[in-house]
């Protein structure tokens, strides 16, 4: 998941900072590829620029080329990629490390031993699809550039086949990423690329046999088994490097990907374990709303995962308190004591302690985001009640509200809704169809009297979905009870027994 620094607006300081960004890691790029290509050659290296200079300057050149490719693509197909710096810092870094990789595996093993399918796989997880691949693309391009300045000798057929067996790798990579959801199915992808790798190596050692002797000593059959095996490296190593490098970036740079989602969302996480133990209630409660979220969620096209994940933290801001709410307490109601003012102010900061929670623990923005956003600007109406019974003058309603903001996606209005929705069905005695439909209707329309949704995306359309999906997943859950009718059972002094109506 990608920072949304920017939002939709795109100044000409936002140009000019990825501009400048791009540029910086242009260069950052450039001294790397520059002392990998020179590095044996310092201590002739005037020598070697008087010589091979132009090579140099082709390959200074062609990197520059393809940055700003590179930025054009993402600003035209992909601007939000590009509105953060922690966003360009990561292609980058996965670029240059794939780069080092390649060419030191190149330089001090074999070109075909290169882990080819890295770039797609980590940018395919980390970011998404069509970035992972336009940057399998430009990694296969790069170092085809280094392949051909870095040795004049190299033959010319290795440096093409080498560019085609990245490209192709990585590609088929991502094609089959989409199924692997386990790490384990990723170990598989990098079993099947070897495919590819290793037919192109066949080939094209065959035709080199046709059209000379090798040049290592060995027989024809050893040297084409030898390549092979590289290949072989070079699929299965891309899925080492892959799973050993991306729990790095995704704490760097804080992204989520399944993997840590699937993490975060289970019992044993640390805040949710806590909240599990310490506040049982709450736990449940948001249990119940991730299964209405992720129906909410489906039935509007947004991300399933996330709607589970933000529901299930929403409310960990009661970690705080977790007495001074129903759902964790028992006969004795600690507000009792309490002024309404006092408890209202309680009751509201699990909204801003939940935010800070989720951020101290360095948790993905969204559901820090989510977990200020769900009650809105809403008044907390039991202790508004409370206190107007106990007054005779004014009362401003903001003294009891929520400080909100207001849902600002999606995914946090259906928050707000299925939240506030499980709540209220919880609450109807005699649960009917009808009646949930009422009691979820009442939820929604007083959201958008109090002007709930008016920082927020969402449609009436959508509203409509997520009202029938919220219906269909209560009925579902408090499914309506068939009344058992009361039987006493009598034995007789023959054994059998007998029920009569009672
Ligand atoms: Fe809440
Ligand atoms: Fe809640």
């Amino acid at each position: 998941m990608i920072v949304k620094e920017f939002g939709k607006e795109w100044t000409k300081q936002h140009v000019l900072k990825s501009v400048l960004l791009f540029f910086m890691h242009f260069l950052i790029l450039t001294l790397i590829v520059g002392v990998l290509l020179l590095w044996d050659k310092f201590n002739g290296f005037t020598a070697e620029m008087r010589l091979n200079g132009a090579r140099y300057l082709y390959a200074l050149f062609c990197l520059f080329l393809l940055t700003v490719i590179m930025y054009f693509y993402f600003l035209f197909e992909n601007r939000e990629m590009i509105s953060s710096g922690r966003n360009i810092a990561l292609l980058f870094t996965i670029l240059d490390l794939y780069v080092i990789v390649a060419c030191l595996v190149g330089s001090k093993l074999d070109v075909y031993a290169r882990p080819v399918a890295l770039v797609a796989l980590l940018i395919y997880v980390l970011v998404d699809r069509r970035s992972a691949i336009f940057m399998n693309i430009m990694s296969a391009l790069v170092v085809f550039i280094i392949d051909t300045v870095a040795d004049v000798n190299m033959l010319n057929q290795t440096a093409y086949s080498s560019l085609m067996i990245a490209f192709s790798a990585g590609m088929l990579a991502i094609f089959f990423a989409g199924k692997a959801r386990t790490r384990f199915r990723v170990v598989l992808i990098g079993l099947f690329v070897v495919l590819p790798i290793d037919m192109i190596v066949f080939l094209l050692e065959i035709s080199l046999f046709v059209s000379g002797p090798t040049v290592t000593g060995l027989s024809v059959w050893q040297e084409i088994l030898l390549n092979m095996g590289y290949g072989l490296f070079g699929g299965v190593s891309s899925t080492i490097l892959f799973l050993a490098f991306l729990p790095l970036f995704e704490v760097i740079f804080n992204c989520l990907t399944v993997y840590r989602l699937r993490e975060l969302t289970s019992s044993d996480a640390k805040i949710l374990k806590k909240l599990k133990e310490e506040a049982p209630g709450t736990y449940n409660h948001s249990t119940m709303v991730a299964t209405l979220a992720e129906a909410c969620a489906a039935a509007i096209g947004e991300n399933v995962d996330h709607a589970r994940a933000a529901a299930l933290y929403h409310d960990v801001g009661k970690l705080h308190y977790p007495e001074h709410f129903t759902e964790n307490q028992g006969e004795y109601n600690l507000h009792d004591e309490l002024t309404p003012e006092l408890s209202a102010d309680i009751i509201r900061s699990h909204a801003k302690d939940g935010y800070t929670l989720i951020k101290a623990h360095h948790l993905p923005d969204f559901l820090a985001d989510i977990a200020i956003q769900h009650h809105g600007t809403l008044p907390i109406r039991y202790f508004y009640a409370k206190a107007l019974k106990l007054t005779d003058g004014e009362l401003n309603i903001e003294d009891f509200s929520y400080l909100g903001p207001k849902p600002q996606t999606k995914l946090a209005a259906i928050i707000m809704i299925a939240d506030a929705s499980e709540a209220a069905v919880r609450a109807v005695n005699a649960r009917s169809p009808e009646e949930t439909e009422r009691a979820i209707r009442k939820v929604i329309e007083e959201r958008m009297d109090l002007e709930q949704f008016a920082e927020c995306d969402i449609t009436m359309a959508d509203l409509t979905k997520i009202r029938l999906a919220l219906v269909n997943a209560l009925t579902g859950v408090y499914h309506h009870r068939v009344q058992y009718p009361n039987i006493k059972y009598k034995r007789s002094a023959d054994g059998t027994t007998k029920g009569e109506n009672v």
